[in-house]
C-alpha cells in the first residue's frame, strides 16, 4: 500500500537532505509545526512519546488531533514503544509510522516483535522504525542511562529479516543535552549505509545539541529523520518565561500568538538548514 511519508523520505534521501521528527507536547507546538510545514511545503513528522500520547488520547480524541493537524506535509509517528498493543492502536488510528524499540532486548526477541508490528502495519501501509544499539538517556519516561553501539552484523541481519522501513542506530547518541560528543561514532552509520541497499532509510535520535558537521555527515549516510525533543522543550519554557517577564497581565490570545510565533522560528530554522 502506498505510503506518502515513504515517498517523501526517499526523495529526501536522493537529495541528501533530512526532515525532522519533533516530539510535540502541546497545542502551541502542534499549531506552529503544522503551519511551518505548510508554509515551507516540506514533510515534517509530528512525533509523540507513548506517555504523552496516552495522556493526549485520554483528554482529547486522537481522531480529532489527526484530523485537525494533518496536512499534505505533516505526518504522525509514535516514538519509542515496546507495548505491541499500543503500537497496533496507533497503526489502526491512522499513524504514518510507528516505532517498535526492541533495542534493550536480545536480537532474536527484537526481530520477532518487529515482525509482529511489521505484519500489522503493512496491511494499512504504515511504516515501521526499529532500533539496534541503545540511545542513552530518558525520553519522556522511556529508556535509561547507558548507551550501546549497534553492531554491523546485527544491523545486516535485522534489516534483512525484518525489511525495516526506518533503521535507528545507537552510535553513542543520547536523549537530552550532551555533556560530551566524544562517544559519537559515525562510522557505524557509514558501514551500515555501505553494506545495506542504497535506499535504506536511517533515523538519528538525540538530535538536540548535535553540531552541524555531525548532522550533515549523518545525512550523507542516509539519515532522513532526525529526532528533536529536548531543544523544543527548552525553547517552549524560554518563550514562556520571557512572556511572563514582559507582561504584567496574562492574556491567553496574545500569549498563544507569542508562543506559536516563537516556536515557528525553531521549526523553520531546522528545516531551512537541513530539509529545504
Ligand atoms: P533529544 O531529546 O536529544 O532532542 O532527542 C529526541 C529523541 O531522540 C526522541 O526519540
Amino acid at each position: 500500500m502506498k505510503n506518502n511519508l515513504k515517498i517523501a523520505l526517499l526523495e529526501l534521501r536522493a537529495k541528501k537532505k533530512s526532515t525532522f521528527a519533533f516530539n510535540l507536547q502541546n497545542f502551541y507546538q502542534l499549531e506552529a509545526c503544522a503551519q511551518v510545514a505548510n508554509k515551507l511545503k516540506v514533510p515534517v513528522i509530528i512525533q509523540f512519546s507513548e506517555r504523552f500520547l496516552r495522556f493526549l488520547n485520554d483528554k482529547y480524541s486522537l481522531e480529532y488531533i489527526i484530523k485537525k493537524y494533518k496536512t499534505d506535509y505533516t505526518y504522525f509517528h509514535l516514538d519509542h514503544c515496546i507495548d505491541l498493543d499500543f503500537i497496533k492502536f496507533c497503526v489502526d488510528s491512522g499513524f504514518d509510522s510507528v516505532m517498535y524499540d526492541g533495542s534493550a532486548f536480545a536480537i532474536d526477541e527484537n526481530i520477532k516483535n518487529t515482525l509482529i508490528i511489521k505484519e500489522h502495519a503493512e496491511k494499512v501501509g504504515c511504516l515501521v522504525e526499529g532500533e539496534l544499539g541503545k540511545v542513552s538517556g530518558v525520553e519522556d519516561g522511556f529508556g535509561e542511562e547507558g548507551s550501546s553501539y549497534a553492531e554491523i552484523m546485527e544491523i545486516i541481519r535485522y534489516v534483512k529479516e525484518t525489511k525495516i522501513d526506518l533503521m535507528a542506530l545507537g552510535i553513542g547518541n543520547a536523549h537530552g543535552f550532551y555533556e560530551s560528543l566524544d562517544g559519537i561514532d559515525l562510522s557505524i552509520l557509514k558501514d551500515a549505509s555501505n553494506q545495506l541497499e542504497a535506499n535504506q532509510l536511517f533515523v538519528l535520535h538525540g538530535g538536540t545539541g548535535l553540531p552541524e558537521n555531525v548532522i550533515k555527515e549523518a545525512i550523507s549516510f542516509g539519515v532522513v529523520k532526525i529526532n528533536i525533543s529536548t531543544q523544543l522543550k527548552k525553547e517552549t519554557m524560554d518563550i514562556l518565561k520571557q512572556f511572563a517577564n514582559n507582561n504584567k497581565l496574562y492574556n491567553e490570545i496574545s500569549y498563544h500568538e507569542n508562543m506559536v510565533e516563537g516556536l515557528s522560528k525553531l521549526f523553520e530554522n531546522y528545516l531551512h538548514q537541513y530539509t529545504l
